[in-house]
């Protein structure tokens, strides 16, 4: 029998043993003063789960404004470094590889995180949605829109995690550019009614972003930086899609051409979207032909669809987020065929160990 596709290797830009990759997950349990990574709770689950060809990191903020959620990492102070250098010590030890998901909120925060002040977004405009503050769930606010100077400045918050996270051992970092958060904020209409450089046209929507993703590239090498994307995401953190929302991602998507980019990394839409006007529901098929580089593909994958997308040639590398919670050895139950163990969304952003680090391999 010939090797399924996911356990093959992949070279390009990033050396993988193979294409089964751990998709980005807040799970909360930096739950210290400093939202400093720990090596007993952070370093042991990811080391568990070094078997993936690319591990992604939970989303982490690039500083104290990005935050959104309790109990995130960060990586921006000099105390998470070192954090997060003991978690990718671990699984490199393991021969793993990882990347960290960098990470801005803007408006799906509240005033609680930043003493009172309004969370920041492209504009003025309340997403409706929740926030997870320290007392529970919290309606969100309508934000700040940023000025030139906020934009600039996170720009270099940016840049300065991603050269931070070099420093902290990491193969690479993934924009976090999807799911609603920051720069979607900026790249749908719903959301960003500028009217300077920043809003208006296609160009000026995707402005934030590149100028982010430049930033990063002038510190790091482009084959170690990657970016997410959602462009079907609908009723998803008070992001909707209208008729310029899959324009935009084609615009985007056509113009990392440019660059050398360790890969892009693409979700199928969130929610059912077969009847959302403008909405492109077979994500992977509509952008594949739009996109040379690597191409990564998510959401709600198991075996069969994962080795299948990578036959039809409609991706390179598959992420698996929920999976990956309830079985660290994912790869090597997809290679010997072992029955999948259940995750517990009771404990997906609870503390400690339970639910974390307590899930045991096949073999154990
Ligand atoms: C507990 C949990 C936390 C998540 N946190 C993040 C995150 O920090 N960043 C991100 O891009 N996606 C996040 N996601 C989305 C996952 O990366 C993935 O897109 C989603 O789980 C669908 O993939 P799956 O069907 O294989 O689970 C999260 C999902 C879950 C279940």
């Amino acid at each position: 029998m010939s090797k399924q596709h996911l356990l093959t290797p992949y070279h390009k830009n990033i050396d993988l043993k193979n294409r089964v990759v751990m998709a980005p997950m807040t799970r909360s349990r930096a739950d210290n003063e400093g939202k400093v990574p720990t090596d007993d709770l952070h370093g042991l689950y990811y080391e568990q789960r070094a078997s993936a060809g690319l591990i992604i990191t939970e989303g982490s903020q690039v500083s104290a404004e990005a935050t959104g959620y309790i109990n995130t990492p960060g990586i921006y102070t000099e105390a998470q470094v070192e954090g997060w250098k003991k978690v990718t010590k671990r699984v490199h030890d393991q021969g793993g590889t990882i990347f960290i998901q960098l990470w801005h909120v803007g408006r799906i925060s509240h005033p609680d995180f930043h003493d009172g002040a309004l969370p920041v977004s492209a504009s003025a405009i309340n997403p409706e949605a929740k926030s997870f503050t320290p007392e529970g769930f919290k309606d969100t606010v309508t934000p700040k829109a940023m000025t030139i100077e906020d934009i600039k400045r996170t720009v270099k918050d940016f840049q300065n995690a991603a050269k931070n996270a070099i420093e902290a051992g990491f193969d690479g970092v993934e924009i976090h550019s999807s799911n609603g958060y920051l720069f979607q904020q900026f790249f749908n209409g719903c959301s960003n009614t500028r009217t300077d450089e920043y809003g208006g046209s296609i160009e000026n929507r995707a402005r934030f972003f590149f100028e982010v993703l430049d930033a990063i590239k002038e510190v790091i090498p482009q084959e170690r930086i990657a970016a997410r994307f959602n462009p079907s995401a609908h009723n998803v953190f008070g992001i909707t899609v209208d008729e310029d929302t899959i324009p935009t991602f084609e615009y985007i998507i056509k113009k990392l051409n440019d660059y050398n980019l360790a890969y892009v990394h693409l979700s199928e839409p969130f929610t059912d979207v077969s009847d959302v006007p403008f909405a492109v529901s077979e994500i992977a098929k509509h952008f594949r032909p739009l996109y040379n580089g690597t191409l990564m593909i998510n959401n709600e994958f198991d075996k069969e669809k994962g080795n299948k997308v990578l036959e039809d040639g409609d991706a390179d590398l598959v992420a698996y987020g929920k999976l990956f919670i309830s079985n660290p050895d994912l790869v090597e139950r997809f290679e010997q065929d072992v029955d999948l163990a259940e995750w517990d969304e009771d404990t997906f952003y609870t503390t400690g160990e339970k639910g974390y680090t307590d899930y045991p391999k096949a073999t154990e």
